[in-house]
């Protein structure tokens, strides 16, 4: 760190000391004009929003496609998705930054067909400088044929994340899901095959859940081995089929009780199966660090987000796509980048949101906050750490903040504790 005290020890009131600049020169190291644009690690989020079916607990802003008009639209999209990456690179002089990671989100990316994944990642090689990043792409598994599995390989997808939810038929039919836990495993077993590394998504709290359901759907989860496993709560979101459900009376959801022992009980199989968490409800084999594109992200660097409702980061600012499909298609053929809304973060923003989304990490590295914004996090929020140290949130050392398997319970408590004591500097 700069100790640049003695250069402005002056405390009388004098004419010497003139300050030009801070830190003074003496400071200052060799370096180029690329150091400043384009050393920087560069993550690119791609989304697409549609789906085969929606189903009713999803609160992601997804088009159903019907079968009608599938080709036509997706091509529409396709084209417009290309050419807002053309855009930004050229907008944004994002060429020579070394991109780390490519997230293929949706809705359902692995329902594009393989010409229109070529296209895409045809366009990408030719605007930004992609060399071996991370490559994850969402899938459904009815929509993960060999074929498709194939091209996505030769295309450098090297890693797959599949929404599988649950292993039991009825709660996946309940879900509107297509899927079935037959089909489940043959797609799981079609990723496998292409050597990339997999996680499967699991949601506790759906419809018609019982502790045995849970058990059967986290042991089918071990026992197909792979990478990582993510548990998601079921959040309830107004524009959910499950929120109108449970409005009218038709529908009952597990209680936050029941939701909370589900995901305790994945948390003790998952480590008793050496599946260790690493990030939120993200359990890893042996704990490793697998997975490049959140971490970075929640870390701050730079985030270009493509697609309907995409967001992102550059520098300061943090931005998000219209969600407007027709108005997304024009604006880009009309040369416009589609952003509807964004902020610009100032120093606090940052420390906070730094802080808020590291925790969502597991562990936040003191030396890293302390080297990034300045200031040790264990001083600026000293009493609420006593707090929830006392309270079995979190341990620390002097190297790092850790959630207790309580804190991970918890979710974000432990992130908004720290906030709300960062705001109180404010
Ligand atoms: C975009 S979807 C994944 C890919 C694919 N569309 C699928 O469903 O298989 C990302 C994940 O979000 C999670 N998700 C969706 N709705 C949710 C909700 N209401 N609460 C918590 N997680 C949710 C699901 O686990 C889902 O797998
Ligand atoms: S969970 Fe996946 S498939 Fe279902 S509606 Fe949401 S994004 Fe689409």
């Amino acid at each position: 760190m700069i100790n640049t005290r003695q250069d402005y020890d002056y405390w009388d009131p004098t004419r010497k000391g003139f300050v030009t600049n801070y830190p003074n020169f003496p400071h200052w190291k060799r370096m180029t004009a690329e150091q400043i644009t384009d050393g920087r690690p560069l993550n690119i989020y791609l989304h697409t929003p549609y789906c085969i079916q929606r189903c009713s607990y999803c609160y992601y802003k997804t088009v159903n496609l019907e079968n009608s008009d599938r080709k036509d639209r997706m091509a529409r999209y396709v084209d417009a998705l290309c050419r807002e990456i053309a855009l930004t690179s050229d907008y944004y002089h994002l060429k020579n930054r070394p991109v780390i990671s490519v997230y293929f989100g949706g809705g359902t990316p692995s329902l594009l067909d393989e010409a229109h994944l070529e296209q895409i990642v045809g366009t990408l090689h030719d605007h930004f400088r992609i060399e071996t990043p991370e490559f994850t792409m969402e899938a459904e598994p009815v929509t993960l044929s060999s074929a498709k599995a194939e091209r996505m390989m030769a295309l450098k997808v090297n890693r797959i994340s599949m929404g599988i939810q649950s292993f039991n038929d009825a709660i996946i039919k309940g879900s509107h899901r297509l899927d079935s836990e037959r089909k489940a495993l043959k797609a799981i077993d079609i990723a496998k095959g292409t050597g990339a590394t997999i996680n499967i998504d699991l949601m506790s709290g759906l419809a018609g859940e019982t502790p045995e359901t849970w058990a059967h759907s986290v042991q089918r989860a071990i026992g197909t081995g792979v990478d990582s496993v993510t548990v998601y709560k079921t959040e309830l979101y107004s524009n959910t089929a499950y929120y109108q459900g449970i409005r009218n009376n038709t529908l009952e959801l597990p209680s936050d009780d029941e939701e909370m022992r589900y995901m305790q009980h994945a948390m003790e199989q998952l480590q008793q199966a050496d599946y260790l968490p690493w990030s939120f409800y993200n359990f890893t084999k042996r704990g490793g660090p697998i997975h490049v594109h959140a971490p970075s992200t929640f870390r701050g660097d730079d985030c270009c987000a493509f697609g309907i409702s995409a967001f992102g980061r550059l520098d300061q600012w943090l931005y998000q796509n219209t969600n407007d499909e027709q108005k997304y298609i024009e604006q880009v053929a009309a040369g416009q980048l589609p952003i509807q809304r964004g902020y610009n973060l100032t120093s606090l923003d940052d420390m906070i949101r730094d802080v808020v989304l590291s925790m969502k990490l597991v562990s936040l590295d003191l030396a890293w906050f302390q080297h990034k914004h300045g200031f040790k996090l264990q001083s600026l929020c000293a009493e609420t750490l006593d707090r929830l140290t006392a309270e079995e949130f979190v341990s620390v050392t002097d190297d790092e903040l850790r959630l207790t398997p309580k804190g991970i319970l918890h979710g974000d408590y432990t992130g908004k504790s720290l906030a709300r004591s960062l705001m109180s500097h404010y």
